[in-house]
C-alpha cells in the first residue's frame, strides 16, 4: 500500500520517479507526488489522482535534479485530494517526505506540536511525523538522521520513509519498519523502491532493507545503520527477474496477461519439485520442518483475501490425504483474538506480496508463542519469507494487476505439492495414489491452456449477457466451495457488481430468497463425489426462475441440459478442481470488468500489497 520510489545519480531523477511510480501504482493510486533536491531548494509536485495526472500537472515546470523522491498513495489518514498527497514539506520548507504505512500515535505527537506552535497542511499522520523530526532536529541541533533516529524510538507504527533535505546535497536518508523498501545499486547512482519495479531497467543488484534499519543514500554511497547507530554491512542480493514480467507485452490490462500466463506459472510453481517416475516431491521447506510436522497436532493456515481462499482448499486437501487437522484463519481475526498456540502447532501463512501487515503481525505473534511459521510467498526477500522458519516461493512472478489470478494458481499449485508430501512423509497415502496425484498435476499446465484456447470467446459472450446484473450468486461444494468464493470476490474487485460466494447447499438457509428471474447464479460444478447433489441445487435455483451459469467438466451434457450458459473446463481429480475451474471466473469477472469500462488493473478503493491494518 502506496508506492515509494527514490533515485540519486548522475541522471535526470524525474524521469526516473515518474517511471518507477507507474511501475508501483498498483499498490495505490489516490494521489500522486514528487519532490526534488534542486539548487534553488526543494521543489515538490504533487496532484490527487494517478500518475499521468501528475505528469499533465507537471507539463513544462522546471524539474531539472540529480535528486528524488516520489510516491503514490493509497489514502490512510485524510481523503485523496492534493492537500493530503505526499511528499509532505516541513515548516521549514527545508525537508521533504513521503511516508507508506501508519503511525499509530501521530494523535498524540500532533498535540504535542499543535502546542509548539505548528500549523498543519493535511489530515495525514506523515505530515505530524516529518515535522516531529524537524522540531527534534532543531530543539537537539544534530543532524537529520540524528533527529529520525531519535523520533523513531518515540513512533509506533509501520512506516517506509524517504526524506530529503536541501542541507544535504545529493542524498537521501531512509528508514524501515513493517512496510517493504528496495535499493537498487548501480554505477555511482542509487535507486529506492518499495520493490524492485523501478529499478528494474537499470541494476539488478540489490538490498531489501531491514525493519529498524535506516539507510544514508548517496550516488556513491550507501550507509546502512540500525536505530542504535551501529553500521551494517549490507547484504547485496541479484535480481532473478526480466523487464518483460513487469510490462504488458502487448496485452489490453495486466491482468488479461497475467490470467494468460497461468500455463506457464503454474507449470513453474511445479518444476524441479516433483517426479512421478522417482515418486517423489522435493520441497526442501518441508524436509527443514519435517520434524514439526510429524509432531504437529495441527496445521493452521492464516491469510487474507484470495489467498484466505487457496488456504481453504487447502483445508480440504490436506486433511483429506494427511489426515491431520487443520484450521482456516483470517489474519487479521486472528492477530487480535489471542488465540491458544503452541510449540505443537506448524502455521502455514500465504501471501502473494508477502507483505501484508495482519499476516505479517499475525506470524509474529504465533512464532513468539513457539509455532513453527511456513511461508508460502510469490515475493521473494519478502518480509514474510524472511520471518517464516521455512517455506516454498509460488514463483508466479510480478503480480501487476491488483486482482490476484496468477499468484492464486500458483500457491493453490504448491500447496497441493505440499498435501501430498505431508501424506507421504506420514504415510498416509499409498505410492499408487502418489503417482496418480503426480500426473493429475503435471497435466495441470495443459489444461489449463485448452481452458484458454477453447473457452474465450464464449466466456465473452456470457461476459456480455449479464455485465448489466446487479447482484451474481456464485456456488460451489467440497474442493470447489472456496472457488466459489474466489469468484465472487473477483467479479466484486473488477466489475464493482455486488457478488456471494456460497456454499451450494448452504443457499436454502437464506440466500435462495434472493433468486429471482434476474439473478443470475454461477454454479461450479464440475465432475466430483458431489455432482448430484449439486446437480439438484441447480434445478432448485431453476424452479424459482434464476439464470443459471455453470462451470462443467467436459462432455458432461446433464448440466448442460439445465444451465442457460456453461462454460466448459476438462476432466480432472476432484482435488485439482480449483486450479481449472478458477481460470474461466477471472476470465468473467474480466470481461465483465471490461464490458462495464472499468479499469480492471486498478480498480478503485483497491491497492495490492495492504501493509496497513
Ligand atoms: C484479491 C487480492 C487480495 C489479496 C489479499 C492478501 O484479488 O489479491 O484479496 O489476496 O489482500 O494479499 P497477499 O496475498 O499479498 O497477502
Amino acid at each position: 500500500m502506496c508506492g515509494i520510489v527514490g533515485y540519486t545519480g548522475g541522471k535526470q531523477a524525474y524521469p526516473i520517479l515518474i517511471d518507477g511510480l507507474k511501475k508501483l501504482e498498483y499498490r495505490g493510486y489516490d494521489s500522486a507526488g514528487v519532490a526534488l533536491l534542486q539548487d534553488k531548494g526543494v521543489t515538490v509536485f504533487k496532484k490527487e489522482g494517478k500518475v499521468a495526472k501528475l505528469e499533465a500537472h507537471v507539463g513544462v515546470s522546471d524539474v531539472a535534479a540529480h535528486t528524488g523522491i516520489g510516491h503514490t498513495r493509497w489514502a490512510t489518514h485524510g481523503e485523496p485530494c492534493d492537500r493530503n498527497a505526499h511528499p509532505h514539506l516541513s515548516r521549514s520548507g527545508r525537508i521533504a517526505m513521503i511516508h507508506n504505512g501508519i503511525i499509530e500515535n501521530y494523535a498524540q505527537l500532533k498535540t504535542e506540536l499543535l502546542k509548539e506552535g505548528y500549523v498543519f497542511h493535511s489530515d495525514t499522520d506523515s505530515e505530524v511525523l516529518l515535522n516531529f523530526i524537524e522540531d527534534i532536529q532543531i530543539k537537539n541541533e544534530c543532524s537529520l538522521e540524528e533527529a529520525i533516529r531519535i523520533a523513531l524510538k518515540r513512533v509506533t507504527g509501520a512506516y517506509v520513509i524517504l526524506l530529503i533535505d536541501q542541507a544535504y546535497p545529493d542524498t537521501i536518508i531512509a528508514a524501515r519498519k513493517g512496510s517493504p523498501l528496495v535499493i537498487g545499486i548501480g554505477q555511482n547512482e542509487h535507486f529506492l523502491g518499495s520493490d524492485a519495479s523501478p529499478m528494474l531497467a537499470y541494476t539488478k543488484e540489490v538490498v531489501y532493507i531491514n525493519d529498524y534499519e535506516l539507510a544514508i543514500v548517496k550516488p556513491d554511497e550507501l550507509i546502512l545503520k540500525n536505530l542504535g547507530n551501529e553500521i551494517i554491512t549490507p547484504y547485496v542480493q541479484k535480481l532473478d527477474m526480466e523487464l518483460a514480467a513487469i510490462e504488458k507485452n502487448g496485452y489490453d490490462h495486466f491482468m488479461l496477461k497475467e490470467i494468460f500466463e497461468q500455463p506457464q506459472t503454474i507449470f513453474d510453481s511445479l518444476r524441479g519439485r516433483m517426479d512421478a517416475h522417482k515418486n517423489q516431491i522435493t520441497l526442501s521447506g518441508i524436509d527443514a520442518i519435517a520434524d514439526k510436522i510429524m509432531a504437529a497436532r495441527r496445521i493452521i493456515i492464516v491469510a487474507c483475501g484470495t489467498s484466505w481462499h487457496s488456504a481453504l482448499v487447502a483445508e480440504y486437501v490436506i486433511e483429506e490425504l494427511c489426515r491431520i487437522n487443520v484450521e482456516v484463519e483470517y489474519a487479521s481475526e486472528f492477530r487480535y483474538r489471542n488465540p491458544i498456540i503452541s510449540s505443537e502447532d506448524v502455521i502455514i501463512a500465504i501471501s502473494q506480496s508477502g507483505e501484508t501487515a495482519d499476516t505479517l503481525v499475525a506470524l509474529e505473534n504465533a512464532k513468539e508463542q513457539g509455532a513453527t511459521i511456513y511461508g508460502l510467498v510469490n515475493v521473494v526477500g519478502s518480509s514474510i519469507a524472511r520471518i517464516s522458519n521455512a517455506g516454498s516461493y509460488t514463483h508466479a512472478g510480478p503480480e501487476i494487476g491488483v486482482a490476484s489470478t496468477k499468484a492464486y494458481t500458483a500457491q493453490l499449485a504448491v500447496l497441493q505439492l505440499i498435501a501430498l508430501k505431508i501424506a507421504k512423509l506420514k504415510g498416509t497415502i499409498d505410492d499408487q495414489k502418489f503417482t496418480y496425484f503426480i500426473q493429475q498435476l503435471d497435466a495441470v499446465p495443459e489444461k489449463v491452456q485448452w481452458i484458454l484456447d477453447n473457452q474465450v470467446e464464449e466466456i465473452q459472450r456470457i461476459a456480455k449477457k449479464y455485465s448489466d446484473a446487479n447482484d451474481v450468486l456464485y456456488l460451489g461444494r467440497g474442493y470447489n466451495f472456496p472457488t466459489a468464493l474466489e469468484g465472487a470476490l473477483k467479479l466484486k474487485e473488477i466489475s464493482y457488481i455486488h457478488a456471494e460466494g456460497y456454499p451450494a447447499a448452504e443457499m436454502k438457509h437464506g440466500p435462495i430468497a434472493l433468486v429471482d428471474e434476474t439473478l443470475p447464479v454461477i454454479f461450479v460444478a464440475t465432475k466430483d463425489s458431489y455432482h448430484e447433489k449439486i446437480v439438484s441445487n441447480i434445478q432448485e435455483i431453476k424452479a424459482r426462475k434464476g439464470k443459471i451459469i455453470a462451470i462443467v467438466s467436459e462432455g458432461d451434457n446433464r448440466v448442460e441440459e439445465l444451465a442457460d450458459d456453461i462454460m466448459v473446463v476438462p476432466s480432472c481429480d476432484e482435488i485439482i478442481a480449483p486450479l481449472l475451474a478458477a481460470i474461466p471466473l477471472q476470465l468473467l469477472a474480466y470481461y465483465i470488468g471490461v464490458e462495464r469500462g472499468l479499469d480492471v488493473d486498478q480498480p478503485r478503493n483497491l491497492a495490492k500489497s495492504v501493509t496497513v491494518e
